[in-house]
């Protein structure tokens, strides 16, 4: 028997305020969230959903620094866009908050101080990274180098991107300061440190062997970090953006984001409610984490150690993660722009809220990785949210508009086609909450789907439009009951996607139902005018659709033109002018070329100058064919001393760019110019 639960808490990861939302934070946590608590709610439990933005970390520092802003003009800007993106396609969140509130500083510093005072840290002392040039230490992603696991040499101090692994800055090859560039020195400085080795066995029991029913991904992990063995972790850092360690003598030093974040929750929901000690201190309250699968170890190992040390907190009961969710193939990232950033799609998709929401959710990575794709995006909408809810909906509104002048029906006898129908639909109900308390979205999804799905097959099978000539009386009860399974919709879709139900409710012209009369046929009485019938939801052609993946090839385009930027080669050492007009460039005129016999590379070219005609030997057959040279304008270092070739003497060097892969590509005069013409 599972326990009871007298009220719930729940709790979406707070998204850093360094960068807007995407559809992976999205499908990861805070549609699931959403769908949990709107369900609770319905239900009529006591719930309390709380987010908000994490401000601290080092990330946000890095970037302030780079736009030449302050942290807080950071956060500011991206606190605002991320809750006003959230409240816009209707998370329901009970309070959004963020962790520079003052309640946050007073009730991360208090947490730190209990654990002090009663000597639930260790003080230690180490030699870290210190940045001589810029007069700082380098804490986490301050720090750059190649990663001593796959070799990427853009990893940072705490992590490796590319390969996902957790490093520590000694860990890292080559490291060099991400402030100054300069080679960091190690210096000693201290820092308090949360012995999680001593609360490995408390772990083990809580988790290991009292928490089975976890998803098997979180569970797994805490397995293997549990099995790994634990290591005290610091909960400083030497920083200046940060809540003050609140201790003598710890100047400089701030609360490491990992220790302040979580705490987040507790202060947001001090904020939203006076109350809200019965949240965090009851064993009665059911607590759920929300969270993406790279938060598993910090809200299963770490702040759970945290609470278990402060004593007065409850534990949470579950900590549903989700995997990754890819765009088009490749991993989403911040800072390539792969992304489909939700402020962006709100304001380019208006009133497609609920569409957004469904396709995270029917494509949730619950178990592994998924892949969002554009073409996905717009075959769910047309074949499942118009073709089957909206069509459904519209149907039964229409047709009763029609037939009645909007006025319900009275039901006559029920056939047993009627009654099974009906069966089926109040059969939804038992699996739908099954599935949502298990936290199986996908499939609690399909469940309120299939309620539509039951209506459409209903009024295609018994042909209201048909029967109405032979037999108006049948049509009353068909109709009657369409509308009963329309209004269970509305109730069953409410936690996927609100704005649709609503918008259902207001075309039936009634208010909400209980969540406990799902499966109802008594929902809209006889007699009850509805209100006038509306498209639920519109087809999305395909020029829509390839102006997403246009601007998906831009962000590529432009990413490789980053890359090629960052990959070119140093500038060479300086040349004086006399130097540079030592070379005598000219626009010359390819006439002929040829494949210079057992070779693969070169091509002998018989070039004018404009001041003769000569050979040339150049390297560049695999890239070109004899005969698209001939006629072409190029560039030739035509005093070059000359050099014999394969018994060819090649007097001179076309000129060529080569870019980051090895290609090769001429470089000509942009306009037909005169052969000899001088290039300087
Ligand atoms: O991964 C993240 O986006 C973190 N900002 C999540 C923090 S969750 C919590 F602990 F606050
Ligand atoms: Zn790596």
């Amino acid at each position: 028997m599972s326990k009871e639960f007298k009220r719930y808490l729940v709790t979406s990861a707070l998204p850093y305020a360094n960068g807007p939302v995407h559809i992976g934070h999205l499908a990861g946590v805070y549609i699931p969230s959403d769908i949990y608590t709107r369900y609770l709610r319905l239900r009529g439990r006591d719930v309390v959903s709380v987010c908000g933005s994490d401000e601290h970390g080092v990330p946000i520092t890095i970037k302030a620094r780079k736009e030449g802003v302050t942290p807080q003009e950071i956060v500011d800007r991206y606190h605002r866009i991320i809750k006003d993106s959230f409240e816009r396609l209707g998370m329901s969140f009970d309070i959004y908050s963020r962790t520079s509130s003052p309640t946050h500083a007073v009730t991360a510093s208090d947490f730190f101080r209990k654990l002090y005072d009663e000597g639930k840290f260790i003080e230690k002392s180490s030699m870290q990274y210190y940045d001589e040039e810029a007069g700082t230490f380098l804490a986490d992603r301050y720090i750059v180098g190649t990663c001593p696991k796959c070799g990427n040499d853009r990893a940072y101090g705490d992590q490796c991107e590319k390969c996902g692994s957790t490093l520590s800055p000694e860990e890292l090859v080559d490291p060099h300061s991400a402030v100054s560039g300069s080679v960091p020195v190690l210096r000693e400085t201290k820092h308090w440190y949360l012995p999680l080795d001593q609360y490995e066995t408390f772990l083990r029991e809580w988790i290991l062997d009292g928490h089975k029913e976890w998803k098997t991904n979180v569970y797994g992990q805490c397995k293997s970090w549990l099995d790994g063995g634990l290591q005290p972790r610091a909960v400083s850092r030497d920083l200046d953006w940060g809540i003050p360690v609140p201790v003598e003598g710890a100047e400089g030093k701030v609360l490491y984001v990992w220790f302040d974040a979580p705490i987040g929750y507790i202060s947001a929901t001090k904020d939203f409610t006076p109350d809200w000690e019965k949240y965090w201190k009851s064993e009665d309250t059911k607590m759920v984490h929300f969270i993406g699968k790279d938060n598993i170890v910090f809200h299963c190992i770490v702040f759970p150690s945290m609470l278990k040390a402060h004593g007065d907190y409850i534990l949470p009961e579950n900590v549903p993660s989700n995997e990754f969710l890819n765009l088009e193939g490749d991993k989403i990232s911040t800072s390539r722009n792969w992304a489909v950033w939700l402020h962006e799609y709100l304001d380019e998709f208006p009133g497609k809220e609920d569409v957004l929401r469904y396709v995270l959710c029917a494509n949730a990575p619950e178990t592994k990785d998924n892949d969002f794709t554009w073409k996905d995006f717009q075959a769910r909408n047309n074949n499942e949210l118009v073709a089957v809810l909206g069509n459904f909906v519209n149907r039964a509104l229409v047709l009763t508009q029609k037939y009645f002048g909007g006025i319900v029906p009275a039901c006559g006898g029920l056939n047993d086609y009627d009654r099974e129908t009906i069966a089926e639909v109040a059969a939804v109900k038992g699996s739908l909450e099954k599935n949502i308390e298990n936290y199986h979205f996908r499939e609690a999804l399909k469940d309120a789907m299939n309620i539509a799905r039951i209506g459409n097959k209903y009024l295609a099978d018994t042909e209201p439009w048909k029967v109405v000539k032979s037999d108006p009386e049948r049509v009353k009860t068909i109709l009657y009951v369409a509308l009963q399974i329309t209004a269970n919709t509305a109730v069953a879709i409410e936690p996927f996607m609100p704005f649709s139900a609503r918008k259902i409710l207001a075309m039936l012209a009634v208010d909400k139902f209980d969540w406990e009369r799902l499966g109802a046929t008594d929902l809209i009485p006889a007699g009850h005018r509805i209100g006038e019938p509306a498209l639920l939801f519109e087809k999305i052609e395909d020029e829509v659709i390839q102006r997403q993946l246009d601007k998906l090839e831009a962000t590529k385009a432009a990413n490789r033109a980053a890359e090629s930027v960052q990959q070119a080669e140093p500038q060479k050492d300086a040349v004086s002018f006399d130097d540079f007009q030592k070379m005598d460039i000219r626009v010359s005129t390819v006439l002929a070329a040829e494949k210079v016999a057992k070779t693969k590379k070169l091509l002998k070219l018989t070039v004018d100058t404009g001041i003769d005609r000569r050979e040339i030997v150049s390297g560049i057959a695999e890239y070109f064919s004899p005969e698209e040279l001939v006629g072409r304008q190029v560039l030739v270092l035509v005093n070059l001393e000359p050099r014999e070739l394969k018994g060819i003497l090649s007097r001179g060097m076309i000129l060529m760019a080569e870019d980051a892969d090895g290609r090769l590509r001429l470089l000509g005069p942009g306009e037909k110019t005169a052969a000899g013409a001088i290039v300087g």
